[in-house]
């Protein structure tokens, strides 16, 4: 049986990883030979097959073909539809961890239990999805743990990375940027910034309307006329994108059946220039990650390149120009995740990570130093304290006789309500006939596996409401209902 094993589901990569008996950790390649599996299902329209991986993605039918599902692992409402039968995110996960467990056990032994990496700003749903993944293809998980920590692990154990680490992580859907300290085998995460359509795929896209125009021009005629079409060139255009990072000038043959071929030109010089407004916004989000570590360039002692988009060469100088020096590689950057989660699964309990995100709620708050007042958002558990942990504030009613108590959960940094996002409800019956300002205690925790709980007591009668917190994406409220909702809870604050 396999003991420590790391698993990196990845948006268009997954990898799975142990630890060998002398402790490095090695990747464990699929049974088709591959390093790491497309993550991409098809589902056969004759026989019951499910087929995962590359012959997936290079097959079939784009309607029965599922690409990037972990783009929805924080969506309730997603589902994908095969033959009127309704697939969660979590049961198509469920069919790529399957894969890799079913063959990857036939080289290593069984596997049980794993560790399995989520980017840093998953929310409660995503997380618990992925449990839910894991558990359905029968593996439990020990452990979640962040991408970037993960990443951070093994290059502390292979390169000797050291001090404060700025993790870049341009994968295939998404840019992650992670500062963490490492410190001897403790690693804390100071701060992590996630932008998704940020990767690989949204290159890739670009990079498709360079070769639909050059093909137009050429032929006078569209290159594809549907998505199965489109899907085939998309794929040519991944591959051409690899090789401009090796090569200056790449030519491409490509054509449909009813307009003849073209031949495409690529240069580096041009790829970049259509690159350019995606690599700004790269470096905008370092520039927003130190600022939220309150760090300059300078803080940072180690730069380290995660994912397969960091290969781009224009990736490497962008962040060299920015730092100063250039940035650190272990060279096999889409392996990192899944090698450090196999050496995390032996050394979880000395890592230690903080939240990702503020929660608060909204309350009608007076500062009594200013006679300012108002509903704001009341932060309780701020941004990047270290978990687990748990925290709370006491707020008083406004008003007597009031019977129910609503407190709204509310996720952002900031204090002004117009800028957060109010993701949910408690509501919690009280006894009749009270006074105002009776105390309302709320309270969040935040596990190890980073899932966020609230819990809203009242303390005179000792009755409490407890709900997981989810990320809904609801949107920002209007300001009379602020007003409404806020008006129920009071605290005044001294600043
Ligand atoms: N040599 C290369 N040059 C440019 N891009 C590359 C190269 N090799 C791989 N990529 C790109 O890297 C991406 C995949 O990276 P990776 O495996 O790190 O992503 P992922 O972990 O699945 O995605 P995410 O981290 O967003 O969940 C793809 O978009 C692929 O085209
Ligand atoms: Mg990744």
């Amino acid at each position: 049986m396999a003991e420590h094993v790391g698993i990196d589901l990845g948006t268009t990569l997954s990898g799975l990883a142990y630890l060998k008996p002398d402790g490095n950790p090695e990747i464990v390649p699929n049974a088709d030979g591959e390093r790491l599996t497309p993550s991409v299902v098809f589902f056969d329209s004759h026989e019951e097959v499910k087929l995962v991986g590359s012959a997936a993605r290079d097959g079939g039918d784009p309607e029965r073909t599922v690409f990037q599902i972990k783009r929805h692992m924080d969506d309730p409402e997603y589902f994908v539809e095969i033959d009127g039968r309704k697939w969660t995110p979590a049961e198509i996960s469920a069919l790529i961890l399957s894969k890799l467990k079913r063959e990857c056990s036939r080289i290593i032994g069984d596997i049980h239990e794993v560790v399995i990496t989520v980017p840093a700003n998953f929310n409660e749903l995503a997380r618990k999805s992925t449990i839910a993944a894991a558990e359905m293809a029968g593996m439990k998980v020990r452990r979640l743990v962040n991408e970037p920590t993960a990443a951070a692990v093994y290059y502390a154990q292979t390169q000797g990375v050291h001090g404060r680490v700025l993790v870049f992580d341009m994968g295939g859907g998404t840019l992650d940027v992670t500062i963490l300290e490492v410190e001897g085998g403790n690693i804390r995460i100071l701060t992590s910034e996630g932008a998704r359509h940020l990767g690989g795929a949204n290159i890739d896209e670009l990079l498709l309307d360079i070769y639909a125009a050059q093909y137009r021009s050429q032929v006078n005629a569209d290159l594809f006329k549907d998505e199965r079409q489109r899907r085939r060139v998309l794929h040519a255009a991944e591959d051409a994108k690899k090789m401009l990072s090796k090569l200056h000038r790449v030519h491409d043959t490509i054509g449909n059946d009813t307009d003849g071929i073209a031949r495409i030109d690529l240069t580096r010089e041009n790829f970049e220039k259509i690159a350019q407004r995606l690599l700004t916004r790269a470096i905008m989000l370092v520039e927003q990650a130190l600022a939220s570590a309150k760090l300059q360039p300078g803080d940072i002692e180690h730069v380290v390149l995660v994912g397969g988009s960091t290969r781009i060469p224009k990736v490497k100088t962008a962040l060299e120009k920015f730092f100063g020096s250039p940035p650190k590689s272990c060279g096999n950057v889409d392996e990192a995740v899944a090698l450090g989660a196999a050496i995390f699964a032996k050394r979880s309990a000395r890592i230690r990570e903080v939240c990702n995100q503020s929660y608060g709620t909204l309350a009608y708050v007076v500062n009594s130093k200013t006679g300012e007042e108002g509903v704001k958002n009341s932060i309780v558990i701020a941004k990047n304290t270290p978990i687990p942990c748990s925290m709370s504030q006491v707020y008083t009613t406004s008003e007597a006789n009031e019977r129910v108590i609503e407190v709204d959960i509310t996720q952002g940094e900031d204090t002004d309500p117009r800028f957060v996002d109010v993701i949910g409800r408690i509501t919690l019956e009280v006894p009749p006939d009270r006074v105002a300002g009776c105390e309302i205690a709320v309270t969040y925790s935040y596990d190890e596996n980073q899932r966020v709980r609230a819990l809203v007591m009242d303390k005179q009668s000792g009755r409490s409401q407890e709900v997981a917190v989810t990320y809904k994406g609801a949107g920002i409220l209007s300001e009379e209902e602020l007003l409404k909702r806020g008006s129920m809870l009071r605290q005044f604050r001294i600043e």
